[in-house]
């Protein structure tokens, strides 16, 4: 039998998040009846998402025991353990631990259970830090928790950490904690309309979806590095670009490079950035982004997988194309600083963000708020598409329409498929075109229908296919006016961001 308390209410500092602070709360304060035992959750999540903060605010909350691992060796880590667990339990002395195994044996024991006692929330935090130093950790814990099956305890032990490739790898395969944890939380950046409340600029759609372009929804970004300095309005935008992110004097200027080095697994750093490089580019595919930076396609499959594992790229399927995929980078700042910054470092560093920015223009509208305001169009259809589509919006993503009566492709920035499964087809629920800098018209809705019928003779199910234009720049009276005949949807920003 599960006995749950009342929901563990949110501190009012901590911004969003209310599922994550739901799972956390549910996992530190639930307790079974009849055998008290050891639970084990795993916190990941990029740098800079807040799951240190989250945590912090539920061990002030709770009580408990919070641990911050830092880069460090084997005696130092072991010492500052000791110290900070004799603290924790009121101990004279620091204990002096000779090994890990000293270590998380006494942690455990702390948490036996003696039939009356709340649970005890224990969290390590930046546990990469310490399984770098110490690679047998993860079997002792392993050894712990399944030993405080059979005995009881009231250990919840948290382990979080930033470096995805690591913490992706506690829980695969063979490792020793496979299959032991009851909690997996990944702190994801916030979605695009909270992120726009976080900056509370949500009134403001314009200037939401261009801020987004270039900090996205990282909450670290706007109090720690920023201080709060958030754009006044949309007229504020180009002067905030160049006193926050393009000024070398804010810790965001150099983040980009930061968030890189400081992925673990990520050694040859230049080669990296060129990846990263080719796709701000708008190379998308293996090939494509191999051709761009002169190298065998073999040779990138390593960096292409160690960026996606660290959830710094994203690798998409054609929805129209199975077995076809593009990439697609996942932090706006980085795609940002690919394509705005990189380029002119030099010029930056010596204080030339108005000139550059100047400049950049054009590329800032091509390679980071077009595609970008294209991701936000898609998510916005993956959320709101239940309301749109009358049902569940299927899958979606973006893909390429070939035609083989004209030989021609039409690109299709929002697709909405139903897979189909035994008897019925494959259905195509939606067709959407995305435009950020033009005004869409009557043309950009045929090039749609075309695609729809090219589909259909395809053999997929279009019956019940939508179409959608999506712009930033708004619609002619044409297309308004067509719009009304066919069941089409017309998009703009402000229904992006209606609640
Ligand atoms: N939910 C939130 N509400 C308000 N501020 C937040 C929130 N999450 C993170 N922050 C801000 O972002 C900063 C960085 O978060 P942090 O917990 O250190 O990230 P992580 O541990 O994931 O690297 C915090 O110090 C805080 O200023
Ligand atoms: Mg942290």
């Amino acid at each position: 039998m599960v006995r749950r308390r009342s929901p563990l209410a949110k501190p009012a500092h901590v911004f969003g998040r209310e599922a994550e602070w739901r799972a956390l709360g549910d996992f530190a304060t639930r307790t079974t009846a009849s055998a008290e035992h050891a639970m084990l959750g795993v916190v990941s999540g990029r740098r800079r998402m807040g799951k240190t903060y989250l945590l912090r605010a539920l061990v002030a909350e709770l009580g408990g025991f919070y641990f911050g691992a830092t880069a460090a060796t084997r005696g130092e880590s072991l010492r500052s353990f000791g110290a900070a667990l004799a603290a924790h339990a009121g101990a004279a002395a620091p204990y002096a631990f000779e090994t890990w195994d000293d270590a998380i044996t006494t942690l455990f024991g702390l948490a036996r259970a003696d039939g009356r006692d709340r649970p005890l929330v224990v969290v390590i935090d930046e546990f990469p830090y310490l399984t770098k130093m110490a690679p047998e950790l993860p079997s002792i814990v392993q050894r712990e928790i399944d030993r405080y099956q059979q005995e009881p305890s009231r250990m919840r032990l948290l382990l979080c950490g930033s470096a995805m490739s690591v913490m992706g790898g506690l829980l695969a395969g063979h490792a020793p904690l496979r299959g032991r944890a009851q909690l997996e939380l990944i702190v994801r950046p916030f979605p695009y309309r909270e992120a726009a409340r976080f900056w509370n600029v949500d009134g403001d759609p314009a200037l939401a979806t261009r801020l987004h372009a270039v900090v996205g929804g990282t909450p670290a970004y706007r109090r720690q590095f920023l201080n709060d300095d958030v754009p006044e309005g949309l007229g504020d935008f180009d002067d905030w670009v160049c006193r926050t992110v393009l000024s070398p004097f804010t810790p965001l200027f150099r983040e980009s490079r930061y968030l890189l080095a400081e992925e673990m697994e990520i050694r040859d750093n230049a080669l990296y950035h060129s990846v990263l490089a080719a796709v701000a580019a708008g190379n998308t595919t293996r090939g494509g982004i191999a051709n761009y930076i002169g190298r065998k396609a073999v040779d990138i499959s390593h960096p292409l997988q160690v960026l996606e594992d660290s959830h710094l790229l994203a690798h998409e399927a054609d929805v129209f194309r199975p077995g076809r995929a593009h990439y697609r980078i996942t932090e706006p700042l980085i795609n940002f600083y690919e394509a705005v910054m990189r380029p002119e470092w030099p010029l930056l560093e010596a204080g030339g963000a108005e000139e550059v920015w100047a400049r950049s223009k054009e590329r800032f509208a091509a390679q980071v708020a077009g595609p970008h305001f294209e991701v936000i169009c898609r998510d916005y259809t993956l959320r709101e598409g239940r309301r749109l589509l009358g049902g569940s919006p299927g899958r979606v993503g973006c893909g390429l329409v070939y035609d083989p009566s004209t030989r021609s492709q039409t690109e299709i920035d929002v697709g909405v498929i139903e897979p189909g499964d035994g008897g019925s087809r494959q259905a195509v629920r939606l067709l959407g075109e995305v435009k950020w800098g033009t005004v869409m018209g009557a043309g950009h809705l045929d090039r749609l229908r075309r695609a729809r019928d090219v589909l259909a003779a395809r053999g997929l199910e279009t019956g019940d296919c939508a179409l959608a234009c999506y712009s930033a720049a708004g619609f002619t009276d044409a297309l308004r006016a067509e719009s009304e005949k066919d069941d089409v949807h017309l998009i703009g920003l402000s229904e992006l961001y209606e609640e």
